[in-house]
C-alpha cells in the first residue's frame, strides 16, 4: 500500500513524450501530488511529437499540463529545472517515488556519475542517496557500451531500469494500446492499479 501520494515526475528530451503525458494522466486519476520537471530538450520533444508548442511562462506551462490531463485539483506542480529549495532537491523533503519518463542518454549518464547539474539530476541523486524508489525509462537504438555500462550502474544501485518496449501478446489496435501497455508497468511498479488486466489473471 502507497503511503506519500507525492511523486516526482521527470520528462526529458527522449523520444516517448506519448508515455510521458499518458503517465501523468493516470497519475492524477489516482489522486497523486506530483512534482513535475521538464527538461529543455523534453519540450522540443513534446513539439516534434505531441504537435504542442509548450509555453515559455512557468505558470502557463503548468497550466498545460493541468489542462491536458484534466487535473482540476492541482495536483500537478511544476518546478523550475534550477529550484534548489524544491522539494525534491533535498533528502529531507523529497518523495520516496521518482520517475524519469522518458530518460535521455543525456539524463541518464548524468544520474549515473552524479552530477546534479539541474534539479532533474539532484532529484534523482537524492533518490539514489536516500534508497526511494527510483524508476527510468531510457528510450535510445541502438544502445552503446557506455549506455549499457551506465544503466547496469543504476541497476545496480537499486534504480529499476524500465526501457520503453512494449509487447505485443496483449494485440494492440492504436498507438494509445502500445502507450498504454508501457504506462500499466510503470504504474504497476509504482503500487497504484494498472491500465490493463494482470496477464494470465
Ligand atoms: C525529436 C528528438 C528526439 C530525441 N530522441 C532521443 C532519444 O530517443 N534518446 C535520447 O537519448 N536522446 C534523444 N534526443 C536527444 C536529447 O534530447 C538530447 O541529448 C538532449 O541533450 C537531452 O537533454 P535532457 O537529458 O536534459 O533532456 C532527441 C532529441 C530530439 C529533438
Amino acid at each position: 500500500m502507497v503511503i506519500d501520494n507525492r511523486i516526482t515526475v521527470a520528462l526529458t528530451g527522449a523520444s516517448g513524450s506519448p508515455y510521458a503525458l499518458a503517465l501523468l494522466k493516470a497519475l492524477v486519476r489516482h489522486k497523486q501530488h506530483i512534482w513535475l520537471l521538464v527538461s529543455d530538450a523534453a519540450r522540443e520533444v513534446i513539439r516534434l511529437e505531441m504537435g504542442q508548442t509548450l509555453p515559455a511562462n512557468h505558470e502557463q506551462t503548468e497550466h498545460y499540463f493541468r489542462h491536458y490531463c484534466q487535473d482540476t485539483t492541482g495536483a500537478i506542480r511544476l518546478l523550475a529545472n534550477n529550484d534548489w529549495s524544491a522539494p525534491p532537491a533535498s533528502g529531507s523533503g523529497a518523495p520516496t517515488r521518482m520517475v524519469i519518463c522518458p530518460c535521455s542518454m543525456g539524463t541518464l549518464a548524468a544520474v549515473a556519475c552524479g552530477l546534479s547539474n539541474n534539479l532533474i539530476e539532484r532529484a534523482a541523486d537524492v533518490a539514489i542517496k536516500e534508497q526511494h524508489q527510483l524508476i527510468i525509462l531510457p528510450r535510445e537504438m541502438p544502445l552503446s557500451p557506455l549506455h549499457l555500462e551506465h544503466m547496469l550502474k543504476l541497476a545496480r544501485l537499486g534504480v529499476v531500469v524500465m526501457p520503453a518496449s512494449p509487447a505485443f501478446y496483449h494485440q494492440p489496435q492504436s498507438v494509445q494500446d502500445i502507450v498504454d501497455f508501457v504506462v500499466d508497468r510503470l504504474l504497476k511498479h509504482l503500487g497504484l492499479a494498472g491500465i490493463l488486466p494482470a496477464w494470465g489473471v
